[in-house]
């Protein structure tokens, strides 16, 4: 299984997610099933690492981003499984990005996969670029708990419900 975070600029918020959701992958043990990327819709930020107040806010909590800004590109729709977007414009960009329904259908809201966030109807990660402190410790709030109900989704079978095409 392999899983992409996608985010407008790929400093932010899908590093965030894509480096919390290795730590709950790699502490259930499913780091042999599970692979995880992050992207973004943007290019503005391309080759860049993340950004330092997202660093910062992760490493208050144990957690290491990595990597380096990237696109997302055309082969991120056949090599991921599910494509985890952070809010609605990242979803209906990648919606509409998408090569045929297939692909279309494995682009979700990552807070989908949060219960408490479907029972808020709240679903969207806010984008923490231009705001303070809060916004950055708000962003691993919201995604750490999407990451585990997405780990329990995927344990249990219903996170890909629709057959690879
Ligand atoms: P991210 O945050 O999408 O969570 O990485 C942003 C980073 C940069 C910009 C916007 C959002 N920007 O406009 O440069």
């Amino acid at each position: 299984m392999h899983l992409l975070f996608v985010c407008l600029g790929n400093i932010c918020r899908s590093p965030t997610a894509e480096a919390v959701m290795r730590g709950v992958v790699e502490d259930a043990g499913m780091g042999h099933r599970i692979t995880v990327d992050s992207a973004g819709t943007g290019d503005w930020h391309v080759g860049s690492p993340p950004d330092p107040r997202s660093v910062a806010a992760a490493a208050r909590r144990g957690v290491a981003l990595d990597g380096r800004g990237r696109r997302v590109d055309d082969a991120d729709f056949s090599s991921a499984d599910l494509i985890l977007a952070m809010d609605r414009h990242n979803l209906e960009e990648l919606r509409g990005r998408a090569p045929d329904d297939a692909a279309a259908a494995r682009v979700r809201l990552l807070r989908e996969f949060d219960p408490e966030s479907v029972g808020t109807g709240s679903l969207e990660v806010p984008d923490p670029y231009q705001g303070g402190p809060d916004g950055f410790e708000h962003v691993l709030d919201l995604v750490d708990a999407a990451c585990r109900g997405l780990l329990r989704a995927i344990e249990d079978g219903s996170a890909t419900p629709t057959a690879r095409g």
